[in-house]
């Protein structure tokens, strides 16, 4: 039985007093039982606070980006060895708007989850079709071959501690959400995908979260799907109450 991962990308917003006064608010609130996890994906600047202010709560704390090497002549880069020594357990890797405006490739996505794993972070790998693709029939096709590639390398083991999440680009912050047996469909690719890349068990257990446009008012719905385990969720992680209302439903 997989549990539900409920993350909140808060992409680059807030200033470290609206971070810290975020999990303040949270702190107690987030359900204690085993049936879902709560993830604050933030900005680079608040993860130190972020991590000591989430210290004995069921509050995990993500990046939204890290570089692939461990350290060196790099200049405005995050190392996994630096994410891992303040606390940090997840990163985001892959998101489309990386991919869009920082030239992230699928090659570069590979070597960051690799990265990750050998530093003892979770990542959290992006995939998703433009509007585009989808309406050329062609969402299938391109996540798989994100998901293949982001993959590449890593043992059956390791795949199985990933989390993948399925963000169409087109439903990321326009209020479109894709239907949740659209979202179901793809999920369901996914795994299907592990499944022949890695084995019937990796595929079972991997998490697979849906994003774009997520609210407290279609999560139930999402989240009732059988291949969808979670949300990666945008501008309604940003307030306090919504967030838990999301991580409530995954209870
Ligand atoms: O990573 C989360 C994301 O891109 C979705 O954003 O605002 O549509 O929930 P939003």
């Amino acid at each position: 039985m997989r549990k539900h991962v409920i993350a909140g990308n808060w992409k680059m917003n807030k200033v470290l007093s609206e971070a810290e006064a975020f999990l303040e608010n949270i702190s107690g609130k987030v359900p204690e039982n085993e049936k879902v996890e709560a993830i604050v994906c933030a900005a680079f600047p608040f993860l130190p606070a972020l991590v000591e202010k989430a210290k004995g709560t069921k509050v995990k704390i993500a990046a939204q980006n890290m570089h692939f090497e461990e350290s060196g002549a790099f200049t405005g880069e995050v190392s996994p060895v630096m994410l891992h020594d303040i606390g940090v357990t997840h990163v985001v890797l892959g998101h489309s708007e990386r991919r869009e405006y920082f030239a992230e490739t699928d090659e570069t996505v590979n070597k960051k989850v690799h990265a990750a794993m050998k530093h003892g972070l979770i990542p959290i790998v992006c995939v998703g079709e433009t509007l585009k693709q989808r309406e050329a029939n062609e969402t299938m096709s391109v996540v798989e071959t994100q998901v293949k590639e982001a993959l590449k390398g890593l043992s059956p083991d390791q795949i199985g501690k990933t989390i993948i999440a399925y963000e169409p680009i087109w439903a990321i912050g326009t209020g479109k959400t894709a239907s949740s047996s659209d979202a179901n469909e793809v999920c369901a690719h996914i795994r299907k995908v592990v499944g022949e890349i890695a084995s019937k068990e990796t595929a079972d257990k991997i998490i697979i979260q849906y994003g774009g446009s997520v609210k407290p008012a279609n999560i139930d719905e999402l989240l009732s799907q059988p291949d969808i385990d979670g949300a990666l969720v945008g501008g309604a992680s940003l307030e306090a109450e919504s967030f838990l209302q999301l991580v409530e439903a995954g209870a």
